[in-house]
């Protein structure tokens, strides 16, 4: 069942989803060579605590830290460590807060300036993937219809979208109905509706598609050693168009 948000609810999600986007462009502008992203997941925690809110990833299904940290070749889920950034680095970032009950979502990934061409290019690619999916996200299209709009993007670019992990909807819980894949035909799935709110989140590879799980049972990485990037925003489908909660 995909519950719908009103007005006011989506005004709350508005401030989780504020908060998320200010703590994210702390982190960001933190991101340096020798910097660990260990440091990175305890200023965010901070700052989520100093904003009355929580992060929403700590404890959840039992995932120990604030952040997810997953570095070049680690598509989504990694773990801060104590290893220090390097110029090279593409870091994918995800975080979420609890706020007035209600969550918001969102990714970015960040390279550590220089990096090669082709990461260059997969981190815009990936960023513009989500720009297509959200603005697939209106009224009277259907589900697919962003999976679609992200998809083509990103293969007519030679890269490849991640099918293992998709957004979702969200609201007083992190993960609601609907999934949102990344990939599929266009015009499937439930017709989009006002006060849906889904994050929209591309995992994109340089490479093939296929991810695997590390032994740590969290850390998701690429088959064959390719880059990865992730974008997300938690997006409310309204009837003048879709609006970014986690934007600032
Ligand atoms: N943005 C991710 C998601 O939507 C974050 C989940 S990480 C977890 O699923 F640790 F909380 F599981
Ligand atoms: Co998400």
């Amino acid at each position: 069942m995909i519950i719908l948000k009103s007005f006011r609810e989506i005004e709350l999600m508005r401030s989780a989803g504020r908060i998320v986007a200010e703590i994210l462009e702390i982190v960001r502008s933190a991101i340096k060579p020798g910097v660990t992203t260990r440091m990175l997941d305890a200023l965010a925690e901070n700052e989520a605590i100093k904003r009355k809110s929580l992060p929403a990833f700590k404890g959840y299904s039992g995932y120990p830290y604030s952040l997810c940290c997953s570095l070049n070749q680690q598509v989504v889920h990694g773990m801060p460590t104590s290893r220090e950034l390097v110029e090279g680095d593409i870091l994918s970032l995800d975080f979420g807060v609890v706020y007035g009950n209600f969550y918001g979502d969102s990714a970015i990934t960040v390279p550590v300036l220089p990096v090669s061409d082709v990461a260059t290019r997969l981190v815009k690619v990936t960023e513009e993937s989500l720009q297509k999916g959200i603005e697939a996200a209106v009224v009277g299209n259907r589900l697919s219809d962003i999976s679609h709009a992200v998809q083509s993007h990103v293969e007519k670019h030679g890269f490849s979208v991640v099918r293992e992990f998709v957004g979702h909807g969200i609201g007083k819980n992190l993960h609601e109905s609907p999934q949102v894949p990344n990939f599929g035909e266009p015009g499937r799935g439930v017709k989009l509706k006002a006060g849906m709110v889904l994050a929209i989140e591309p995992m994109v590879n340089e490479k093939g598609h296929r991810v695997k799980i590390l032994d740590d049972g969290w850390t998701a990485v690429t088959c064959d050693d390719g880059l990865s990037a992730h974008f997300e925003h938690t997006v409310a489908i309204t009837d003048n168009g879709p609006e970014i909660l986690t934007k600032l």
